[in-house]
């Protein structure tokens, strides 16, 4: 039987089809409304985006090095691979707990320390210092450490990494946090982020710039069943709402660059996906 005449045989099916359909519609438009809109600040960001378009060799010409904590993620590996194109520092020091083969001249200026992060205060801490800039990309999930795993590293040692920073002179400090990040959330996940975020705020950086990008859009080497579900039910998302809910991991790191690049006028900014988005846009904006 054609689901047609199957659905006209039933009343109640008919209605919940209706209900469905209508339910669809409004999310969409509930979802063209938040891409099209205009966030707050958004012809600053796109200025800053537009700053930081050419600007590589004016940068390169102050002699700046920087570390990056987590480059062996997902975010790091696009953060590095984006540093190295477009070659901003003197030195890029690649601190992690492995190391990555990287092969060819482009990836010279690139140093690798492996470090145990239960000890990196006690006996890591010269490795923070003297960088003008600080990338931090750590994270873990809770379905891979568990709660308390979780929070050790997405808590703790982002805020080692965060203090070693300051300790050590760093200017600028970069961190990837989350869309949702909320220290008031009762969701552990958000709660954490929101913490941190609050917390590296208090340290009082030169310039603090904290990313919350939506659901990381990336082909995983890691098997993380729920995040490849989002990532799936969100593809379309990808195509007809980009700034909405999903971020690619280059865009991060693009926009992450262009925020060295380019800095924002406030001591800390809090970038949204929307802005992380458009701050990764560059001249474009
Ligand atoms: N997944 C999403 O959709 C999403 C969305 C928004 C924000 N975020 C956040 O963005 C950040 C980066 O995400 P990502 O997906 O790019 O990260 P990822 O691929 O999971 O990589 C995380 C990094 O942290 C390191 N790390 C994890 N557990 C560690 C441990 N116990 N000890 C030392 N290092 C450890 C990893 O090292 P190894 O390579 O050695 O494991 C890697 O360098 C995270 O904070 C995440 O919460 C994620």
């Amino acid at each position: 039987m054609s689901p047609k005449r199957l659905l006209a045989g039933r009343p109640e099916m008919q209605i919940g089809a209706t209900v469905f359909a209508g339910f669809v519609v409004f999310l969409g438009i509930i979802i063209a409304w938040l891409e099209v809109t205009p966030i707050e600040g958004q012809k600053g960001i796109c200025r800053m985006a537009e700053a930081a378009s050419g600007k590589e060799d004016e940068f390169r010409s102050t002699n700046q090095t920087a570390f990056v904590v987590g480059h062996t993620g997902e975010t790091g590996r696009a953060l590095v691979e984006e540093l190295v194109n477009r070659n901003i520092f003197q030195k890029l020091l690649l601190i992690g707990r492995r190391e990555l083969n990287y092969e060819g001249e482009k990836y010279s200026k690139l140093e690798q320390k492996v470090v145990d992060y239960e000890k990196l205060a006690d006996d890591h801490a010269d490795l923070f210092k003297g960088h003008n800039v600080g990338f931090c990309c750590l994270g873990t999930t809770r379905g891979k450490s568990g709660a308390e795993g979780f929070k050790r590293v997405d808590h703790d040692y982002v805020m080692m990494t965060a203090k070693l920073a300051k300790e050590g002179g760093c200017g600028h400090f970069l961190l990837q946090s989350s869309q949702g990040a909320n220290k008031d959330s009762s969701f552990l996940y958000t709660k954490v982020k929101g913490q941190v975020d609050a917390e590296c705020a208090e340290l009082g950086f030169e310039k603090l710039s904290i990313f919350r990008p939506g659901v990381l859009m990336v082909d995983r080497k890691e098997s993380r069943p729920g995040e490849w579900f989002a990532r799936k039910m969100l593809t379309p998302l990808k195509y007809f709402a980009p700034t909405v809910m999903t971020c690619p991991v280059e865009t991060v790191a693009k926009a992450m660059v262009n925020a060295v690049l380019s800095p924002s006028d406030k001591p800390a900014e809090i970038y949204e996906n929307k802005a992380v988005h458009l701050l990764a846009k560059g001249k474009s904006c």
